[in-house]
């Protein structure tokens, strides 16, 4: 257990260090802070969100805008203590001004987040948002059609949600979002 738990150390700060160094894509250049993940790394619980927005590039923490502070609503609501779940971006540098991500970019940085799946080993994964959900779920995934639909792939349950950006510009989305979470938090009690 103490030889696992240091080879897991050692391997999250090699992997850390590395994804910081990162010039892989033009996005490392002009990046503020790597935005690398935070939260459990024994997490049940992964979100994976689309890239850094302003004040994830400024504070190097993902989810702490606007529309990160309605995702603490909505993890509140369910229950959920963000600091039991991961939580981190398909990329890690800021996309500038918050444009999606090229494909290119994402198959520079999709490395990064396989390497923490592979050291979190988490049991469910919900995708925040279509971009998230297109790369992990399916490429041709339809998020106003399939979000809170469940996918099990190599071992690990997957859904998707509107992106908590989403909902700030349509907030009739609010309600399927929380029926979402609902279901995301009776998924983890089902595994327990
Ligand atoms: N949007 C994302 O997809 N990720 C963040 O970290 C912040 C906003």
């Amino acid at each position: 257990m103490n030889e696992n738990m240091n080879a897991d150390t050692f391997a999250w700060e090699a992997l850390e260090a590395r994804c910081r160094a990162c010039q892989s894509c033009p996005l490392g250049a002009n990046k503020t802070n790597t935005v690398f993940g935070t939260g459990n790394r024994q997490a049940s619980l992964m979100f994976v969100g689309e890239a850094p927005g302003e004040q994830e590039d400024r504070t190097g923490i993902p989810f702490v805008g606007k529309a990160g502070q309605l995702l603490d609503k909505f993890l509140f609501a369910v229950d959920i203590p963000r600091e039991e779940v991961y939580i981190a971006n398909i990329l890690k540098c800021r996309p500038p001004n918050n444009r999606d991500p090229e494909p290119s970019e994402e198959d520079a940085c999709i490395g990064y987040l396989r390497e923490q799946f592979r050291l979190i080993r988490p049991r469910v994964l919900v995708c925040l948002g279509r971009i998230s959900a297109m790369r992990l779920i399916k490429p041709d995934f339809r998020i106003t059609r399939e979000h809170g639909h469940w996918f099990y792939k190599g071992g690990i349950w997957m859904t998707a949600v509107y992106h908590p950006a989403a909902l700030l510009r349509d907030p009739i989305k609010k309600e399927d979002m929380l029926r979402d979470m609902m279901a995301v938090r009776e998924k983890l009690r089902e595994l327990e």
